[in-house]
């Protein structure tokens, strides 16, 4: 199967209604959609999430606002995907991130930034793994 992605619209990306705009930006680059669904995630779901960052002195701001409101999870596929969504992205911190990019063009806040994905191959898997059921995952053949 062709490289996969996690990706999460975050509760502010929710709140703001840009959950079109964001999902027409992968879909423009050509990348395919392969699971979508909004939930709340539990307390347990955020913490595993975010275990990476349990030790800092963020961890419970960061579980607090992710547990906050619904979110859109995503599961993309493509050639290439996990590097290029964070290209799409933009940096972590939005008041660094490139115009042009998703957190460039539309985030000030480092805590508020709408939108996460995976940093590499073996994040991709358990994060995916982490959210979403292997049956909640659809793979599809593009016709053209
Ligand atoms: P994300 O890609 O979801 O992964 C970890 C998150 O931690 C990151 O996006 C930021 O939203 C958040 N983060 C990083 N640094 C800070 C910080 N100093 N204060 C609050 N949140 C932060």
């Amino acid at each position: 199967a062709a490289e996969r992605t996690f990706i999460a619209i975050k509760p502010d990306g929710v709140q703001r209604g840009i959950v079109g705009e964001i999902i027409s930006r992968f879909e423009r680059k050509g990348f395919k959609l392969v699971g979508l669904k909004q939930l709340i995630p539990s307390q347990s779901l955020a913490e595993q999430h975010y275990a990476v960052h349990k030790e800092r002195p963020f961890f419970s701001t960061l579980v607090n606002f992710i547990t906050s409101g619904p979110v859109v999870a995503m599961v993309w596929e493509g050639e290439g995907v996990i590097l290029s969504a964070r290209k799409l992205i933009g940096a972590t911190n939005p008041l660094q991130s490139e115009p042009g990019t998703i957190r460039g063009d539309l985030a000030i806040d480092i805590g508020r930034n709408i939108i996460h994905g995976s940093d590499g191959p073996e994040t991709a898997l358990s994060e995916i793994a982490l959210w979403f059921e292997v049956s909640e995952v659809t793979d599809w053949i593009p016709s053209d």
